[in-house]
């Protein structure tokens, strides 16, 4: 017979029977001995059919059995210190195989596929060690997030995806048709937090935003997954010294429950342990010094009041092992809601937090602007449509404070977090500029 269990509590199965429901990921043929590597979704266990322990069906059928067919296995859990898998050094001496579904030939086997073809089959790809490690990463850096900020008296608070005006600018807005009137896909929800952060003290949106970003990079998706937490009576620093205790617990965190799986994908741990606040601090102005200081002999360069490309962001993050808050950016650079500096309305008290290793900027945030005249202006100078900004005025008329917040990318701190060259595998079925299939 047997119980039911997955392979992720094998541990507590040693010397029972037990059946394992999954998948066939692999096979070494010896004969009479059949060594399966079958996985079922929280890890890959290795099961040897040996001809002598089955009957000669079932042996027969594990003789057959094709990459990725559906199987459902029982056999004894062993302690074996050599054998592989997800956890590695158990293995089941196996009684019986049946087939669920025999798989038609695999598209994906062990040899090296070009990326065109494995994102084709991004379907199938999730199945893959290396895809299923980042994906379990990813669920681990989300519940560390939610929990910090539930942890720490923020209230989770969503907000709307369809909204009549742009929060970050008008040229990355997905368009939709809203009835007869034109909607957009959210880029952010931060102008919906300021009114929750107001009516709840410290709030926190988590879901997709869109940004319709004609740039294919290694750091652009279309959709992406933002966590935007905002608090009201909270200045520019305070709201650093929030983004540097949050990254600090997730990374930790991480660290704490996904060895493993950092180990698939081959991350220096090393480059993690050292992520503890607090983080560095530069003024923009420093850092363009510093850009152009060390950019010199790379060919990077930057002119005060013009903001980072791919190139200075990659040449700042290199150089501090640390996450590094870039602060007071030009505000004619950023968006409209960023609060000038009082003696120094040219910079504004915005924050962008890059990551190290040359990842660059994994948040974006800082102090909102409390002026409403100043708003005003702002509203007209990036040519926003007033009307719909109306209420998100009056909240500096009903109750304004100082506030500040921030929206942090999930897929490019995963990216960062697993060291991946590309973001494309940093969430399941990622949208880039040229692909949305599957
Ligand atoms: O810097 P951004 O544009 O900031 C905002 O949207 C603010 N309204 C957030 C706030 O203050 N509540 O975006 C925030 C973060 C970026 O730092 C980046 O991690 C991610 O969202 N992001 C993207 N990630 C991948 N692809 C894109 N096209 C991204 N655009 C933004
Ligand atoms: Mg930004």
């Amino acid at each position: 017979m047997g119980t039911p269990i997955r392979i992720q509590e094998i541990a507590q199965h040693v010397g029972q029977e037990v059946i394992i429901r999954g998948w066939l990921y692999a096979r070494t043929d010896k004969g009479r001995l059949q060594f399966l590597q079958v996985r079922d979704g929280t890890g890959i266990v290795q099961a040897v059919a040996f001809k002598k322990e089955m009957t000669p069906e079932a042996f027969e059928r594990a003789l057959s059995v094709t990459q990725e067919s559906s199987i459902v296995i029982t056999g004894r859990v062993r302690e074996d210190g050599r054998a592989p898998g997800y956890p590695g050094g158990y293995e089941l001496g196996l009684s019986d195989l049946q087939i669920v579904q025999l798989a038609n030939e695999y598209p994906i086997t062990p040899k090296e596929h070009g990326i065109e073809f494995l994102m084709d089959h991004r379907h199938l790809w999730l199945r893959s060690t290396r895809q299923w490690a980042i994906l379990r990463i990813r669920a681990t850096i989300i519940k560390a997030i939610r929990d910090w900020l539930d942890d720490h008296g923020f209230l989770l608070v969503d907000t709307p995806l369809l909204t009549p005006a742009a929060c970050e600018g008008t040229t990355t807005l997905f368009e939709t048709d809203y009835f007869g009137s034109p909607a957009y896909l959210s880029q952010s929800g931060q102008l919906y937090n300021e009114a929750t952060a107001a009516a709840f003290g410290k709030t926190y949106c988590f879901g997709p935003a869109f940004r319709a970003e004609k740039s294919k990079t290694r750091r652009h998706v279309m959709e992406l997954w933002m966590v935007e937490p905002e608090a009201a009576y909270v200045e520019l620093d305070e709201c650093m010294e929030i983004e540097e205790q949050l990254i600090s617990s997730v990374v930790a965190t991480v660290l704490a429950v996904r060895r493993t799986e950092l180990e698939i994908v081959e991350r220096d741990v090393s480059k993690l342990e050292v992520i503890t606040p607090p983080f560095p601090r530069l003024p923009y102005d420093r850092a363009v010094e510093m850009i152009n200081d060390l950019g010199a002999s790379e060919g990077v360069s930057i002119q005060w009041g013009e903001d980072f490309g791919s190139p200075q962001e990659t040449l700042l993050s290199g150089q501090f092992d640390k996450p590094l808050f870039v602060h007071h950016y030009p505000t004619a650079v950023k968006a409209f809601y960023m609060a000038q500096e009082p003696d120094r309305p040219e910079v504004c008290r915005s924050v962008d937090l890059l990551a190290p290793e040359g990842f660059g900027e994994i948040i974006g945030g800082g102090e909102r602007s409390g002026d409403p005249e100043f708003l005003e202006r702002q509203i007209d100078t990036h040519k926003l449509p007033k009307d719909a900004y109306k209420w998100y005025l009056e909240l500096r008329q009903y109750g304004g404070v100082p506030h500040s917040g921030f929206g942090l990318g999930i897929e490019r701190t995963v990216t960062w977090i697993c060291n991946l060259p590309h973001i494309r595998e940093a969430i399941a079925f990622p949208r880039v500029l040229g692909r949305m299939y599957p």
